[in-house]
């Protein structure tokens, strides 16, 4: 499948011409030009609260960025100058999403969403948001995705938590060890080289599962913490399993942080990966059998990880499920008719969409193959939700007869239970990354 190129959308006409109402200059940076770059590094780093980025840092994420559309809000104060820091960026590129079946859908991916603390609170987060989507709409892209730092932002323009993730930690002295396997060998990695191991098991495991997006080289720096600037790089440590035939399967990136009263550590996972059960088996095992250890953390895991059944005592697993992967469905037709279905179905959808894209009431038909037809219709609806509530569906991350016991959408219980028939998946849709 070939995607469009973000970087060849210019900016959205609408917001361009609101925020120009407000002094504002809204604009796609050059960053072919080093003093426009910096100043978006600079003013993205600022609005994420973290340290003023050296110029290592700079060019490492300049070099990363320049594979994005990213756009700048500057204020007509700052004049031409181009080494004037912009109020407000957002920066964006079309990616696959894997969906349920196997294939993939094309993802508007949006990142970078800051404001100036100057310039909080006077509506540019929103011309910059509704003006991605309607950039990703021009494009033709029939999804947009994000992950949050905060939870209450993005609803209010349509996107809804559709990929959900476990965050765990194990008692690992409660646990009781986790049987070795059998077959194949766990060993340590160098830092330098667990970037590209990332990189290649991730790229085989994302296909598993709804919700996953490729990673890019910077994101596997800095898991590895071989990133400029990573300042607690070097006490990062990495293991691998091989399988019987010598591949790599799983990739398990950590870092200890010693207890001293307790003559022990906790073993904080950055990152785990793996494309086989085995491999995955084989890393917990490392990490929850490794001596010394107090407990064992990890985030973003998927929420039917096998972890609590390999321990022999559940209880020394606590996990904390919450939101991670945003989606927010453009297009109805095409974004449902990417993916394929368990079950077949025959009902009315009403889609409610303040901002239009999604607006109307839709058949949605799929057979015995698992494929889906999706037609706009006069009919009566069986089930009315808004399209927070759809995108929230769409990978299976929740069900239809949850979101009505919330009230979140109007549907019979028969209607909802056969919509989750349809829409339910054997593997959780995760998504194992921050962008
Ligand atoms: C969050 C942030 C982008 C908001 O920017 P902003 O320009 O002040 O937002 P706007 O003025 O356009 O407000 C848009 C809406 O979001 C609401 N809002 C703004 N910040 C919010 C927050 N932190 N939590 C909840 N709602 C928020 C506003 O009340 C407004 O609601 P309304 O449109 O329903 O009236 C900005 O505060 C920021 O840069 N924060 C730090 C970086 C960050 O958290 N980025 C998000 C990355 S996922």
């Amino acid at each position: 499948m070939v995607f469009p190129d973000a970087r060849d959308v210019p900016v959205d006409p609408l917001s361009e011409q609101r925020l120009s109402g407000s002094g504002l200059d809204y604009r796609i940076v050059d960053l072919a030009d080093p003093a426009a770059a910096r100043a978006f590094v600079r003013a993205e780093t600022r609005g994420f609260l973290d340290q003023e980025p050296d110029d290592e840092s700079v060019r490492a994420t300049v070099d990363m960025m320049a594979a994005r559309r990213n756009v700048g809000v500057y204020a007509a104060t700052a004049g031409s100058a181009v080494d004037a820091l912009p109020v407000a960026t957002v920066d964006s590129w079309v990616t696959p999403m894997t969906v349920p079946g196997g294939g993939h859908v094309p993802m508007w991916a949006i990142s970078a969403v800051t404001v100036a603390g100057t310039h909080r609170r006077r509506g540019i987060a929103r011309s910059l948001l509704e003006g991605e989507l309607r950039a990703a709409v021009g494009a033709g892209i029939p999804v947009a995705g994000l992950t949050a730092t905060e939870a209450t932002i993005y609803g209010r323009y349509g996107f809804g938590p559709a990929a959900p993730v476990a965050r765990v930690e194990v008692d690992a002295r409660r646990a009781g060890g986790i049987a070795p396997e059998p077959t194949g060998v766990v060993e340590y990695v160098d830092r330098e080289q667990l970037p590209e191991a990332l990189s290649q098991v991730h790229e085989r495991a994302r296909e598993q599962r709804a919700g996953q997006i490729p990673g890019w080289p910077l994101r596997w720096m800095r898991l590895a913490g071989t990133a400029p600037g990573e300042e607690k790089g070097r006490a990062v440590r990495g293991a691998q399993y091989r399988d019987a035939d010598g591949v790599v399967r799983g990739v398990l990136v950590y870092a200890l942080e010693i207890l001293d009263a307790e003559f022990g550590a906790d073993l904080v996972i950055r990152h785990v990966v793996a494309d086989a059960p085995e491999a995955l088996r084989a890393l917990w095992a490392f990490a929850v059998n490794h001596d010394l250890i107090r407990t064992v953390r990890a985030d973003l895991q998927p929420v039917d990880d096998p972890l609590p059944w390999l321990v022999a005592d559940q209880r020394a697993v606590r996990t904390t499920v919450h939101d991670h992967g945003w989606l927010r469905i453009l297009d109805v037709p095409s974004a449902l008719g990417a993916r394929s279905y368990r079950a077949p179905l025959d009902l009315v959808i009403r889609v409610s969409d303040p901002l239009g894209f999604a607006e109307g009431s839709w058949r949605v038909r799929i057979g015995q193959d698992g494929a889906a037809v999706i037609e706009p219709t006069a009919d009566a609806a069986d089930i009315a939700l808004d399209v927070a509530a759809l995108s929230s569906l769409y990978l299976g991350g929740v069900s239809a007869t949850t979101l009505r016991a919330a009230g979140r959408i109007t549907a019979t219980a028969d209607s909802a239970a056969s919509f989750d028939d349809a829409f339910g998946s054997a593997s959780a849709p995760t998504l194992s990354i921050w962008y």
